[in-house]
Formats: C-alpha cells, structure tokens, sequence
C-alpha cells in the first residue's frame, strides 16, 4: 500500500503556497497513490479550504484529512465574542467541507482499508506560552513561536459550561484539557481498531508531532506528552504521519515510523513548481497482504 502525504499548505500565506497546490495535485495523479493524505494547516479561510480540497478531486483513491491549528482559528474577535469557536469548526464546519469535497474527515471517520486502520486527530497541545527565547531561535524557527501566540489569540476552545453560569462570553479551556479530550479519543479509536483481528496495522495522522523526537533544537516541544504513551500502548500502530514543524522527517521512534513532509511557508525563489513539489510531498509503502498476491488476484 502507497500511502502519499504532505501537510502545511497554507495557501493564504503567499501566492506561491496557493499556486503550488494544482502542481501537488497534478503530480499525485501521476503518482496514483492509494491513500492521500493532508496532516493540517490549510487556511483559517473555509473559502481556501474549499479550494485546496477541491484541487485533489481527480484522485481517485481516499484522500484523508486532519485539521491544522490554522484551520481551526476563529479570526475575528466579534465572531468569537458571539459564540463561534473552535469547536464549531472542528466538529461541524471542517468536517462539512471534507465530505463536500471527497476528503474522509479522519479525526471523525476512522477509516480502514486493505487491513490498515487510519485514525486521527488535531492532538492538540498540553501546555501554553512559547516557552522560548525568540532571539536565541534561529530565524527559520520563529514561525513555532508565533504559532502560540496566534494560537491564544484565535485558538478558542469555548468552555460552554461557564456560560450556563451566566457569564455572556464563554471562558477558553485550557491547553492541558483540550489536550486530554483529543487524546482520549484517539486513543478509544486506536483501542477499538486494535481489537479487530482484520486489522493489521494502524497509521495515526495527527498535526502536531506525537513525539519529542520530531522537535526542532531550542524550542519546546510543541505536542501533547501523553501521545507517545498512548501510541506506543498500542502494539499495532507501526506509522505516524504529522504535521506543523517545517521541515521534512522520517525517522523511527521506538517500532513507529514517524513521518512529516509539510510545504511551510514558500519564499520567492527561482525555482519551478515542479521542482518544489518534490519537497513537500512524500510517499511511504506498507507491505501487505496485497504485495503477495500474484498480479490481477483480487
Ligand atoms: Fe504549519
Ligand atoms: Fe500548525
């Protein structure tokens, strides 16, 4: 099984990150995958969302996504002070737009296919602040802290209950809870995949990085420490694909291949768009039962 993967689109940085997206499109078609998969950060924008998606459609296998940081922001104050949060976005409107444009919603889907299970989620982090002296960071990296402080001002987990108490503006969950929740449910959708004896093997997509391996030097690791625990609780997950740090990864932690290949930021450069596609996308092949079967055995 090829699976192709790539994260970190965002097309409403630049031009060059929205006119990357039919280069990606039209090489995957070469490629033929059969699974895509996008690990977070497309757009604040649903509009660009809608988009990017919609690029893939002359795909024809699954293509699988899992919602960035950036896609869940609420990027307006009067909104998030009428209620909008994102919660909303999460549960409601990304998953809306997926199934619109032939995306399985992963985090809500779990999806299984030729005995892999896929499974997901944002996997949002368990502490706040950036943690780290920006200018003792490497200037590549300081997009990681001003990640954090974008993700306080429009990252907005309501807590509901606040407002059954009468308060007019719902209170923000903290980090460590929201992170709880998200990994509460991963770890039931990985559980019930492990106790399928048709299932082999589970790959979890997630934004943010499940292990501090995957952590950029100097700067605080920016996931949930309970992940790795839970990943590696479950014998059968052998790969992780994430998102959010720039740069491409591939490294084995513990019996868990864990992978990145994110686009990032595009700067100008002379390069052509068919040869910075081969930086942002990436393809992994499990074996499995199908490699041994002779050709045209279904
Ligand atoms: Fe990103
Ligand atoms: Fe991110």
């Amino acid at each position: 099984m090829r699976i192709a993967y790539t994260s970190d689109l965002h097309v409403d940085i630049s031009q060059r990150n929205w006119e990357l997206v039919p280069y990606l499109a039209k090489v995957l078609k070469i490629i033929d995958p059969d699974v895509f998969v996008i690990a977070g950060d497309v757009s604040p924008e649903l509009g660009d969302l809608e988009y990017v998606l919609d690029c893939f459609s002359g795909l024809q296998c699954p293509r699988l996504f899992i919602p960035g940081n950036q896609d869940i922001w609420v990027l307006s104050e009067e909104m998030q002070e009428k209620g909008h949060d994102s919660y909303e976005k999460y549960y409601f409107y990304l998953p809306d737009a997926c199934r619109r444009n032939g995306f399985t919603p992963l985090w809500m889907e779990p999806m299984v296919l030729g005995g892999v299970g896929f499974v997901g989620s944002i996997a949002w982090y368990d502490h706040a602040g950036p943690g780290a002296d920006s200018a003792a960071l490497p200037r590549e990296s300081h997009y990681l802290l001003d990640s954090v402080w974008n993700d306080m001002r429009w990252a907005c987990w309501s807590d509901i209950s606040m407002m059954m108490e009468g308060r007019l503006w719902p209170a923000r969950r903290p980090d460590a809870e929201v992170a709880r929740e998200f990994n509460l449910r991963l770890d039931q959708d990985i559980e019930a995949f492990c106790r399928d004896p048709l299932i082999s093997e589970v790959v979890v997509v997630t934004h943010y990085p499940p292990f501090e391996a995957l952590s950029v030097a100097g700067v605080p690791f920016p996931g949930s420490r309970d992940l790795a625990g839970i990943l590696f609780s479950h014998e059968r997950v052998t790969v992780s694909i994430s998102g959010h740090i720039h740069d491409k990864k591939d490294l084995v932690v513990r019996n868990v291949r864990a992978v990145r290949c994110p686009v990032g930021y595009l700067k100008w450069d002379q390069r052509k768009y068919q040869d910075v596609v081969k930086d942002c996308l990436e393809v992994i092949h499990l074996i499995d039962r199908e490699d041994f079967l002779p050709k045209g055995q279904p």
